[in-house]
């Protein structure tokens, strides 16, 4: 493939803002040209205008190449602090509000499964009588792919607690298999954060390592969208170096010990 001229690189930039809300800046070019270098050997393509004019008219292409401009990595009990905060302040305040015992939370942006399952086992753990509903959503098709399947070779499974892998994962060859009382309370969807609407009547959203990719347009859009499918009271967790900081939103900010989380909190 030749280098992407100026004139492209902003072609595909906006294509993929618009199309995801993943933006490219200057610095991350590398990362969109290798990326794009690959597709185009997999699509059997030399020109670059001609992939542009692809996926302009391919729904399904365009959807590929969306699904390998992704950064995918995820761990089990991904920042400790966030799972301290959510079993003692937010599952403990959730008891005393919800007097249905049901639970429903959104993974969004759930990459090969590891955060839904860490509090799929966290919830199922707490709440051993209460009904628990887990969407877990990525705009990629291979990660979903895998977050289905729910096998993990050994060097992934480190940071579960191992009561945890004891009781909810099968040892299978090199890895570990999730248990079906784990599996069958997610449900994983594709699922585009920027263009499509939102799930609705959560009680927690975790959306972490996702919206840094975005711009500050996006980010909003994307964070509102979170506030109108949450019941109304109700938790939103995002990545540590992430921030409504500047952002318009009722979101209310709040701490448990070290978590730092969002509230909504409406007509309660
Ligand atoms: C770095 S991973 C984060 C995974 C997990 N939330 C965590 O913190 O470990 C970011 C995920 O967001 C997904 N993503 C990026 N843009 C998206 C969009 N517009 N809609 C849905 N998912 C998106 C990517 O495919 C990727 O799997």
């Amino acid at each position: 493939m030749e280098q992407l001229s100026e004139i492209q690189f902003k072609k595909f930039r906006d294509l993929i803002y618009d199309a995801s809300g993943m933006h490219f800046s200057e610095i991350n070019r590398p990362i969109l040209e290798s990326r794009l270098k690959e597709r185009l050997r997999k699509a059997n393509l030399e020109s670059v205008d001609d992939y542009y004019t692809l996926i302009t008219k391919s729904d399904e292409e365009l959807k590929i190449l969306l699904d390998a401009v992704t950064t995918n990595l995820t761990s089990f009990f991904r920042n400790k602090v966030h799972f301290t905060g959510f079993e003692n302040g937010v599952i403990e305040d959730l008891k005393k509000v919800k007097k249905d015992k049901t639970i429903r939370l959104w993974s969004a942006g759930c990459s090969t499964g590891e955060e839904p399952y860490s509090l799929a086992m966290v919830l199922k753990d707490k709440l051993p009588d209460w009904k628990i509903e887990i969407v877990a959503s990525d705009i990629s098709f291979n990660v979903l792919m895998k977050a289905r399947e729910g096998y993990y070779p050994k060097a992934r499974v480190v940071g579960i607690p191992p009561e945890y892998l004891k009781r909810f994962m099968t040892e299978v060859g090199d890895g570990y298999s999730i248990k079906d009382e784990i599996k069958n309370i997610i449900t994983f969807d594709y699922h585009n954060l920027k263009n499509e609407p939102s799930f609705k009547k959560f009680d927690i959203v975790f959306c972490r390592n996702v919206i840094i990719y975005f711009d500050a347009k996006a980010q909003e859009d994307v964070i509102n969208g979170f506030y109108n499918s949450m019941t109304n009271h109700s938790y939103l967790f995002i990545g540590h170096s992430e921030s409504l900081f500047g952002m318009k939103t009722k979101f209310i900010f709040t701490k448990f010990d070290e978590t730092c989380l969002y509230m909504k909190k409406e007509g309660v």
